[in-house]
């Protein structure tokens, strides 16, 4: 359900956006989307508390319903003015039954539309004021009337849902500014600080753009900083494609320490009195296996027979930790003393670093423990490149999908448009060896992938 659809004279009616929402009757012929229709009365009542009366005059409209609406202002005040008022048929927002218009009761008459424009400024400051309480918005504001392309319409209210509606209300935007603001799609970097969740960046950012729609690959334990690799609307569908990158980080390591989280965290289970020696370093630094079958930390959210490891943990179920095949790619030592050191790896999809140190004490013997972990590079995204959190802002870079993904991308051609924009698999006109983007006019629209010889839907963007 996507409430902050635009609909105005350069993005027309499209019935295809609307299938999932509800039209309901209201009364007097009038129709409104469900949740639209939630808000108005709620709103009502509202006023009704202030002896303010309202009653809504019009709500959805078809075609026709527009028609009759231009013919009646054409036929009182003439063609320009009705152009000012009423939108043609296709285009009017109207259509989708997410909007309503609603006449003043005062003296228990109704008020007429063209007494409004002049009149009754106070009624509806008052009104406007509240809209955005019950996710509703004032759609044509005054002095915007280039942006909207109407005239200032104080009776005409827009539902988009509350948080939206708090923004574009409190900014003073239009839905068109607001649209072009947030309407946005990429991969945002950033730097995690310690303390929080992967889970609460991803909410941070999903307040700043306004967006349920975020997601985020690699998730970094509280204790870890550096870089979280963000995906904001239809760059969430390419989370997937992105997580199989190799990740680098900066690890810092306690020795003579063993803790069942195998982190500073966790409960110490066992501390020794032991030193490490430059000689024992380059030994293990330069031994230590590249390839190898880790065993998954047992805190941490690997499922094992549909339960995650942590939960058998803390009810301190016995279970056969899983292991994974890890590849080292790259391990280089980086600073130490005789009781800690620093290095640097770059590593596999899935490789656990807590585990990874915990194992390298168990080639020299010793108990080694993560003291502090900081991801420095995930595929081609570098820690560098990224925002602290504090700085995330709604103009901030996004990175776009055609720039996140390593693959081919094709523009559409136009005897395929039809089958790509609605998944059907095509010929492989295009010598796409596995996985290709496809975009049109600049609008990114499918990821496909070859498969014998055909190309089939990948993912829908
Ligand atoms: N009054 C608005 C612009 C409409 O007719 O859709
Ligand atoms: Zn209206």
């Amino acid at each position: 359900m996507n409430y902050k659809i635009l609909i105005n004279k350069d993005n027309p009616y499209d019935k295809k956006d609307f299938s999932n929402f509800l039209l309901v009757k209201v009364d007097e012929g009038v129709v409104l989307e469900k949740r639209t229709f939630r808000a108005y009365l709620d709103l009502k009542k509202r006023l009704e508390k202030d002896n303010i009366y309202i009653k809504v005059v019009s709500g959805y409209r078809s075609e026709e319903d527009q028609n009759k609406e231009r013919e009646k202002y054409i036929e009182n005040f003439g063609i320009e003015y009705a152009n000012k008022y009423v939108a043609l048929p296709g285009v009017s927002e109207h259509h989708s039954g997410l909007c309503f218009d609603i006449a003043l009761i005062i003296d228990g008459k109704e008020i007429k539309e063209e007494d409004y424009i002049n009149n009754y400024h106070e009624i509806f400051a008052k009104i406007i004021e509240l809209l955005p309480l019950y996710g509703l918005i004032l759609r044509y504001p005054l002095g915007k009337e280039k942006i909207t392309g109407y005239n200032y319409e104080p009776w005409h209210y827009r539902y988009v849902g509350k948080s939206t509606a708090s923004i574009i209300m409190n900014k003073g935007l239009t839905l068109e500014e607001y649209d072009k603001l947030y309407n946005r799609s990429g991969v945002l970097l950033v730097n995690k600080p310690k303390g929080l969740t992967s889970r609460d960046v991803v909410n941070k950012v999903s307040l700043i753009f306004d967006t349920k729609k975020v997601g985020h690959n690699g998730t970094l334990d509280p204790l870890a900083s550096g870089l979280l690799v963000i995906t904001i609307n239809k760059a969430t569908k390419i989370n997937e494609l992105l997580t199989c990158e190799d990740k680098e980080y900066i690890a810092e390591v306690k020795v003579g320490l063993l803790t069942d989280t195998l982190d500073l965290e966790g409960k110490v289970l066992d501390k020794k009195d032991e030193k490490i020696t430059k000689k024992m370093l380059d030994f293990l630094f330069k031994k230590f296996p590249r390839k190898y079958l880790q065993t998954v930390p047992k805190y941490s959210a690997v499922k094992v027979n549909g339960k995650k490891l942590y939960e058998y943990a803390r009810s301190d179920k016995e279970v056969v930790l899983p292991k994974r095949e890890v590849v080292i790619k790259d391990l280089e030592l980086l600073d130490f003393t005789d009781t800690s050191f620093k290095f640097r790896c770059v590593v596999s999809k899935g490789t656990y670093i807590r585990s990874l140190i915990k194992e390298m004490g168990d080639f020299l013997g010793l108990y080694f423990t993560m003291s502090n972990l900081k991801r420095t590079r995930q595929g081609k995204f570098l820690l560098d490149n990224s925002l602290d959190l504090d700085n995330v802002n709604i103009s901030s870079n996004l990175i776009s999908i055609l720039d996140a993904l390593d693959i081919p991308v094709k523009e559409v051609k136009d005897n395929d448009y039809k089958k790509i924009i609605n998944g059907t698999a095509i010929n492989n006109n295009y010598n796409v060896l596995d996985k290709v983007l496809f975009v049109n006019n600049n609008s990114d629209i499918a990821i496909y992938k070859e498969e014998n010889g055909n190309l089939k839907c990948f993912k829908m963007l």
